[in-house]
């Protein structure tokens, strides 16, 4: 089978499986240092877009198991620039309520014994992460969202959890209170991997429930649980498709991508050997 190249990736979590119709995309395995990863390659937004899910077709993979070095080492070994990341979240501001649309800009990380970086072996890099997403991606993502008619929330923080359980009522009050919006379990080490390749990441996500801070004390039916998560996410599926289209349409075809870290020391993780 050829290799698959692709500038732009979605990567989906709950609730996105699928992106193409089976008829129209190529699943390909791509093999990296850290093991194989299915990417599925189809067209979007009029043009090739490469998709893998974070869980695994049949979401078999827990937040804190998934092989993010693989997935993203997978993405830029076939010329991704751009990450398109697509997320369910918990909202734990009262300004974030169930079925809001976030353009993510800032993460607090709670994860923890995640493999989190490539630079563990040979030259030491250290990551400016002041701002974790691409702030020209999130402006032309917000701009074609504007245009298209969406509502939705123009800047988020997020609290990365390290799941797979659900936050206490006192954690989720707290990441309130510190400012926070939203709260997820999987955009670390996701976002941070992808800039340590020079992948620049815009993240839509989609806010399926009030976490435990606010519900049930106010509002019980959107108290989370994994259930109520995947039927929101079900039922959204639609209009999230129809968002991750608008970016992708907006995106310019010339970005090159991040320069945090020295393309030489990028490209010396790209030559080391794959395992198959
Ligand atoms: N994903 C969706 N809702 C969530 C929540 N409340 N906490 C963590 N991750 C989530």
């Amino acid at each position: 089978m050829t290799t698959p190249r692709a500038t732009v990736a979605v990567i989906g979590g709950s609730g996105l499986y699928r992106l193409f119709d089976p008829a129209d995309s190529t699943v390909h395995t791509v093999d990296t240092p850290y093991g194989p990863v299915a990417v599925t390659v189809g067209e979007l937004g009029g043009r090739p877009v490469a998709f893998l899910t974070r869980h695994g077709a049949d979401h078999s993979v827990p937040p804190h198991l998934i092989n993010y070095r693989a997935n993203i080492w997978a993405l830029a070994s076939i010329g991704v620039t751009t990450i398109l990341s697509s997320s369910a979240v918990g909202g734990v501001s009262a300004d974030y309520p169930p079925g809001t649309l976030v353009l993510t800009d800032q993460y607090i990380d709670r994860t923890h014994g995640r493999p989190d970086t490539f630079y563990d072996r040979g030259r030491v890099q250290h990551l400016a992460s002041a701002d974790p997403f691409d702030p020209e991606l999130h402006e032309i993502a917000a701009r074609a969202l504007d245009a298209a008619g969406e509502t939705f929330a123009r800047s988020g923080t997020v609290v990365v959890v390290q799941g797979p359980r659900f936050s206490t009522r006192a954690e989720s009050l707290w990441f309130a209170a510190a400012g926070a919006h939203t709260v997820n379990m999987t955009m670390v080490p996701e976002v941070p991997l992808a800039s340590e390749l020079g992948i620049g990441t815009v993240n839509l996500s989609f806010v399926t429930d009030s976490d435990a801070g606010l519900a049930p004390a106010h509002d019980p039916e959107n108290a989370v649980s994994h259930e109520l998560v995947l039927r929101r996410l079900r039922d959204a599926q639609p209009r999230i498709i129809a968002a991750l289209e608008v970016i992708i349409r907006a995106l310019p075809a010339d970005y090159a991508g991040l320069s945090i870290i020295p393309a030489d020391a990028v490209a010396e993780v790209l030559a080391r050997p794959v395992l198959s």
